[in-house]
C-alpha cells in the first residue's frame, strides 16, 4: 500500500507541464485511481483491520491531494507570470496623438493676398459656385453670340445655371451690392470643362480683383499689380505686359511672369516658351459699368484675375497642376 502511494506521489511530482498533472490526477484521484485500489478489498477485512485501512486512505487522500494542489497552485502561478509578462503595457506613456494638419498651399496664398489687399482698402468677397449666365457672361459683355464664350468651355447645368468659368462674375455681385468707389478681390473655384493635363485642371482657383473710382488709369492697374507680384514671391520677378483681350476690359492686358521653373529655356508648366501667363488684366469696359447700372462718364476702373493655381506652382516650383487636387497626404505634407 506504501508503495502504490509512493509511486503515486512520485508521478505527481514528475509532472512537467499542467497538462500531465491533469492526467496524473485522473489516474491517482480519479474513479480507478489508486484510492479506489486501496478501498477495493475493503470488505474482506477485519473490523480492526477495516479501521487502521481507513486511517491509511484518509492520510494518502490527503497527502495526494496536497501534493497535487501544491503543483498545481506552481503551474497556474507561472502561467500567470507569463500572460502578465507578455500582457503588460505601460499605461503612463503618453499616447502618439493626432499629427497636426496644415493650410493647403492655395489658401495659404489665398489667405496672404486677402492681407495685402485688405491693408490697401479692398474688401473680400465671395460668390456662388453655381452661376447664372447673366453674371458669368452677359454682364461681362459676352453676349450669347459672342465667339468668347467658346474661349472658356463651360460646364452648363439646368436653367440658365452653369458652373462659373470664373471668379469674374463677383465683379458684377460686387457692383450691384456695393456701387462705385469700390474696391473689392474675389477668390475662389472655377471650373472649366476641359481634358486635364500637366497644366489644366478642370477645377481650379482664381482671385478677381477690382477697382472703380474717379480716373483710375492703367498706371493704377500697373502699380497695385507690381505690389501684389512682389509681396508674393518676396523679390524682383521679370514681367511682360502683352495686349489681351477680353471683352469686360478695354485696354485689356496679359501680364506674363519669367518661368519660375525652368527660368526661361521652358518646361512644362510654361509649355516650353519661358513665359507663364498668369495675370490677366484691364480697364473695365464702359459696358460692363453701365451693365450694373455705374456711369462710366463719372467712373471708371481696373479689373485683374490672377490664376491662384498657378501662382501657387510658380512659387512652389510645381511641375504638374493635378498634384494640387490630388488629396496626397505626401505632396500635402510638405506645406
Ligand atoms: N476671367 C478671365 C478668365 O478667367 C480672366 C480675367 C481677364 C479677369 C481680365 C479679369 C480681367 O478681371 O480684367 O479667363
Amino acid at each position: 500500500m506504501q508503495d502504490l502511494l509512493d509511486s503515486a506521489l512520485a508521478r505527481i511530482a514528475a509532472a512537467q507541464t499542467a497538462d500531465d498533472l491533469e492526467a496524473v490526477r485522473v489516474e491517482v484521484l480519479g474513479r480507478k485511481g489508486v484510492l479506489a485500489q486501496l478501498s477495493k478489498d475493503m470488505g474482506k477485512l477485519t473490523a480492526d483491520e477495516r479501521v487502521a485501512r481507513g486511517k491509511f486512505i484518509n492520510a494518502a487522500k490527503q497527502a495526494l491531494e496536497s501534493a497535487y494542489d501544491a503543483k498545481k497552485s506552481a503551474f497556474d502561478h507561472d502561467a500567470l507570470a507569463i500572460r502578465l509578462d507578455s500582457e503588460w503595457m505601460d499605461l503612463t506613456v503618453p499616447a502618439p496623438g493626432v499629427p497636426p494638419g496644415s493650410l493647403h498651399p492655395i489658401t495659404q496664398i489665398q489667405w496672404e493676398i486677402e492681407d495685402l489687399f485688405r491693408s490697401m482698402g479692398f474688401t473680400v468677397l465671395d460668390g456662388p459656385e453655381v452661376e447664372t449666365e447673366f453674371h458669368n457672361f452677359d454682364a461681362l459683355n459676352i453676349p450669347a453670340d459672342h465667339p468668347a464664350r467658346d474661349m472658356q468651355d463651360t460646364f452648363w447645368l439646368d436653367g440658365g445655371h452653369l458652373l462659373r468659368t470664373h471668379t469674374s462674375p463677383v465683379q458684377v455681385r460686387g457692383m450691384e451690392k456695393l456701387g462705385p468707389p469700390l474696391r473689392m478681390i474675389a477668390p475662389g473655384r472655377v471650373f472649366r470643362n476641359e481634358s486635364v493635363d500637366a497644366s489644366h485642371e478642370h477645377t481650379f482657383y482664381q482671385l478677381e480683383g477690382m477697382m472703380i473710382d474717379r480716373n483710375v488709369s492703367v498706371g493704377n492697374l500697373i502699380y497695385f499689380m507690381k505690389t501684389l507680384l512682389t509681396a508674393i514671391f518676396k523679390k524682383e520677378v521679370t514681367v511682360r505686359l502683352r495686349p489681351g483681350y477680353f471683352p469686360f476690359v478695354e485696354p485689356g492686358f496679359e501680364l506674363d511672369i519669367r518661368c519660375l521653373i525652368c527660368g526661361g529655356p521652358g518646361c512644362p508648366v510654361c509649355k516650353q516658351s519661358g513665359w507663364v501667363e498668369l495675370l490677366p488684366c484691364g480697364l473695365v469696359n464702359p459696358h460692363v459699368l453701365r451693365k450694373s447700372g455705374i456711369d462710366p462718364a463719372e467712373w471708371n476702373g481696373f479689373a485683374f484675375g490672377l490664376g491662384l493655381t498657378r501662382l501657387v506652382m510658380m512659387r512652389y516650383a510645381i511641375d504638374d497642376i493635378r498634384w494640387l487636387q490630388s488629396g496626397d497626404l505626401r505632396f500635402l505634407r510638405q506645406f
